[in-house]
């Protein structure tokens, strides 16, 4: 008999651990609890202490230590930056953890290689937070391939569309800008991507290539005269669309996108949030409702300060912190744009794109079978799916709320937390859960980067006997 609910050691308490993980276990009280923390930073532990009632013999300062007591939980949530990934797992495992482990699994390819064969050896969970694949919208799109609607698949385009903020957000001022200081933009921001391409199409590539660079976000595109803070006096404050205020203390990309919510109220709070602020926030106090939007300290706000709501701690993030660097004037490497063409092992050709320049943030893929072509929408403004039939013009439209509507990655957190409270269970979805099918991606992904940079065309069967000669991967 399972026995819910189980306890977690939350590895990590940032963003992911505490904001989403620790969130989404606080309001599923019967599945999970996080009974022991390790997290660095005082006022995240001490906040996440507090959340979920973890007694002071629980709550270390890393997970070194952590993980030196032995196994005080059933499971570990390792959520950790890219390149501390590798060994809280391994010791996490070596202990007897079930782990859910953040993606990328690692930032090297034989970590990821020796990561799978220590959950085998051990026998325990290894489930890597390929969130998409717990989404309404990819288990649809999943489906309808596996059930043959579309006919014999032929070719398949696919499209990360980053939106111009967030990509500056992440991959220009933030965490993941660096190559050598976290990961390759392919695998930390497409590892996804490949994950779900790999999934759906149920093949591994046979060949690879992949073009692409950093074109934009160099200090010769800067604005004439842009200072290297936006707060020093930036002349382009008005127009650029990066200027740090409007995305950190205005929010505007976050009204912009609820602006385009189905709910009609959301949509009209998202517009006057742009228009009229003050008219909202005085409508907030006879309407609490309407408070959700206006009191909003979320995530990008969250990432840049402790302490969102203060509005001192927010402009002085800007004032001194890295997201209140120019985007042309930061030491980002990662690239802007990059695209991979696949022919599959069972004859499919695939392009897919991933850019950082987008208006909007959205996922779209076109699939076309020997009987049909679907066409998929998935982002933070509008999500759907179309089947038009090659034969008789049938065409079928399915609806489903955006990705705001729908919540973390578009349903996909929660998603992925409820399959891992089950794989705990014991009932194992062996396609939505292994380790060794999460390696693909992570392959593909290192493949993509190694073809890039050195401009060849990768034969994956070299590339994969390579990597099993080095890391005795079987
Ligand atoms: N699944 C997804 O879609 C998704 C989305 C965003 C981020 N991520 C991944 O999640 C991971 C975490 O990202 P984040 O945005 O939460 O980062 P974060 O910086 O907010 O959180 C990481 C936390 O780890 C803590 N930490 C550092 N050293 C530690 C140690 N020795 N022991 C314990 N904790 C330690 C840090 O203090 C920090 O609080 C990254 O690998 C990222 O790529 C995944």
């Amino acid at each position: 008999m399972p026995k819910r609910p189980y306890e977690i050691l939350l590895i990590g308490a940032g963003n992911r651990g505490a904001e989403v993980y620790g969130k989404w276990i606080r309001s599923h009280p019967d599945q999970l609890k996080i009974t022991a923390v390790a997290e660095p930073v005082d006022l995240r532990r001490e906040t996440a202490a507090k959340d979920h009632a973890i007694p002071p013999s629980r709550q270390f300062t890393g997970w070194e230590e952590a993980l030196s007591k032995g196994r005080l939980a059933d499971a570990a949530i390792i959520c950790t930056l890219d390149q501390q990934h590798t060994l809280p797992a391994l010791k996490a495992l070596e202990c007897g953890y079930d782990v859910l482990l953040e993606k990328p699994m690692a930032s090297r390819l034989s970590d990821c290689v020796t990561l799978v064969q220590a959950a085998e050896r051990h026998g325990k969970l290894l489930q890597i937070a390929h969130v998409l694949r717990y989404t309404d919208f990819f288990q649809r799109v999943y489906h309808i391939v596996q059930s043959g609607a579309l006919g014999q698949i032929i070719t398949v385009s696919h499209r990360e569309n980053v939106s111009a903020w967030h990509m500056a957000h992440s991959y220009v001022r933030g965490n993941w800008r660096r190559t050598e200081d976290s990961s390759p933009m392919i695998l930390a921001k497409s590892c996804h991507d490949l994950d779900i391409l790999y999934w759906i199409l149920s093949s591994r590539p046979k060949s690879l290539s992949s073009v692409g660079g950093l074109k934009h976000f160099r200090p010769e595109n800067a604005p004439s005269g842009a200072p290297q803070r936006c707060l020093d006096g930036c002349p382009a404050a008005a127009t650029c669309p990066f200027y740090a205020p409007a995305v950190y203390i205005d929010l505007e990309p976050i009204y912009i996108g609820l602006s385009h919510a189905q709910n009609r109220i959301i949509r009209l709070t998202g517009h006057m949030m742009q228009r009229s602020p003050g008219v909202v926030r005085a409508a907030a106090t006879i309407i609490p409702p309407l408070r959700q939007i206006t009191d909003y300290t979320g995530w990008p706000r969250s990432i840049i300060t402790d302490q969102p709501s203060d509005p001192a701690s927010v402009y002085e993030a800007l004032r001194s912190g890295p997201y209140g660097r120019c985007v042309y004037h930061c030491d980002n490497d990662v690239v802007d744009h990059q695209i991979v063409l696949m022919e599959l092992e069972n004859g499919v050709s695939v392009s897919f794109t991933m850019h950082g320049h987008s208006f909007e943030e959205c996922r779209t893929i076109r699939i076309d079978g020997s009987q049909a072509t679907l066409l998929g929408k998935f982002g933070w403004n509008q999500t759907f799916i179309e089947i038009h039939k090659h034969r008789g013009g049938k065409y079928q439209r399915i609806e489903m709320p955006n990705n705001i509507e729908q919540g973390g990655h578009g349903g996909g957190d929660s998603g992925l937390m409820e399959h891992f409270v089950k794989a705990l269970d014991g009932v194992h979805d062996a396609t939505l859960t292994d380790a060794r099918s999460s390696l693909e991606s992570h392959l593909m992904a290192f493949a993509a980067e190694q073809a890039r940079t050195t401009g060849s065309v990768i034969d994956m069967p070299t590339f994969r006997a390579e990597v099993e000669k080095t890391t005795l991967f079987s």
